[in-house]
């Protein structure tokens, strides 16, 4: 016989920034692509209503990524603990989680992973949310501050490599995330069902995969 099982995945206070968060990196991204390309892409208006708009999300991104850095640092404690993949995950752990997605997921087999609330994310998960979150999130908020306020960093940019430097490094890092959000969402329906991932970012618990 089968019953249902629940865990309690994903607080609240990370539900709210992720999907504040999402909102915010997608307005960048389409707002980002007309400034980048204005000769291709018109979806808002004026070349200057898409560079308020994006300002105002980055303020948004920017303003609730301390947020959830204070929370998972201060509140919650365990940024480090499901953050940052341990030795057994860097040697063996991502290439069975890989070999999972690759291989074994179209075989029917079950996902090596079993989450819980301590050590809710894969091998993968951890490596791709660490580079994301520790160090795509804050370079891109960092220049994209500093492109905001040219004249008053000008020092801080010339340190840097000036503003074509600046400017290549910005563009470069939203293409990281561009393809990062294909990947994501791609990974995140291949739960025991194509939306069991999703809702735990919704409502906090997720249903335990029964193996009888
Ligand atoms: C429309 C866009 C997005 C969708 C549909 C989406 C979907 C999801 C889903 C289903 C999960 C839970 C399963 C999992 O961990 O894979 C998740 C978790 C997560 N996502 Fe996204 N996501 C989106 C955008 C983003 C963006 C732009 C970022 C970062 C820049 C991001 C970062 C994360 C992180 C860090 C987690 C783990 C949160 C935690 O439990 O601490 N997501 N996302």
């Amino acid at each position: 016989m089968s019953h249902k099982e629940y865990i309690y995945l994903t607080p609240m206070p990370v539900r709210i920034w992720h999907w504040l968060n999402a909102l915010g990196i997608v307005t960048l991204c389409i707002t980002g692509l007309q400034i980048r390309f204005p000769e291709y892409v018109n979806i808002f208006g004026t070349y200057k209503s898409a560079i308020t708009l994006h300002n105002t999300a980055g303020i948004v991104v920017s303003i609730s990524y301390g947020l959830w850095l204070f929370y998972y640092m201060f509140v919650a404690g365990t940024l480090a603990k499901l953050y940052v993949p341990n030795l057994e995950d860097l040697k063996s752990g991502i290439f069975r989680q890989a070999f999972f997605y690759f291989f074994n997921y179209f075989l029917g087999r079950p996902n090596p992973h079993h989450s819980t609330p301590d050590n809710k994310f894969n091998p993968m998960q951890k490596a791709a949310y660490l580079m994301i979150m520790l160090v795509l999130l804050p370079l891109v908020i960092l220049t994209g501050i500093l492109l905001m306020n040219v004249s008053p960093l000008r020092e801080l940019i010339l340190i840097v490599g000036g503003i074509k430097v600046l400017v290549s490094a910005h563009f470069l890092i939203a293409c990281c995330f561009f393809a990062f959000l294909f990947v994501h969402i791609y990974l995140a329906t291949l739960g025991h069902s194509p939306f069991a991932h999703f809702k735990p970012m919704w409502d906090g618990w997720e249903e335990v995969e029964d193996h009888h």
